[in-house]
């Protein structure tokens, strides 16, 4: 069966079987995906999930947006700016998940405290950066991201 769903904002329509797996048509059809798969995470609808755990007749219509369709936007930067000003450096294989994670919480929740970063990244281990340069950069990130909404409101 044919899906049309929008991959890092082009439509596309991949021929998958009830089997396909999002990650799989990631992976082998747009090489989208290196390192683990259980380890990599997406943007759906604007939610960060594993994209082994979703079946690809379920896209249909949806938004799938990768760390590559990701990066360069400028919420991007500011969680990018934010990492590199606390110094807290992930591997390329973590830096999406780290990434995406931080993201989602900043929609959620403009100037995080401790408690909702440790709840956001509940269940991902490891947080080989360091714990406390973590916390530092999501906390520069949001007052980026913060600063640069209010800019624009001006
Ligand atoms: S192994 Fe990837 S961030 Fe530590």
């Amino acid at each position: 069966m044919t899906v049309r769903f929008y991959l890092n904002g082009n439509l596309v329509e991949p021929d998958v079987s009830p089997l396909t797996r999002l990650s799989d048509l990631l992976r082998d059809l747009y090489r989208l995906i290196e390192g683990p798969e259980e380890q990599t995470l997406i943007l759906l609808d604007g939610e960060p999930v594993f994209p082994h755990l979703v079946p690809a007749f379920h896209l249909k219509g949806r938004l799938v947006t990768t760390y590559e369709g990701f990066s360069g936007t400028a919420d991007c930067e500011d969680i990018e700016t934010g990492f590199e000003e606390a110094h807290f450096c992930p591997c390329p294989i973590h830096r999406p998940v780290y990434t995406f994670l931080v993201h989602a919480l900043l929609e959620r929740v403009s100037h995080p405290e401790e408690a909702d970063t440790a709840a956001a990244f509940t269940g991902f281990h490891p947080i080989c950066g360091g714990y406390l340069s973590l916390l530092d950069g999501v906390r520069l990130a949001a007052r980026r991201r913060f600063l640069r909404h209010h800019e624009q409101t001006r």
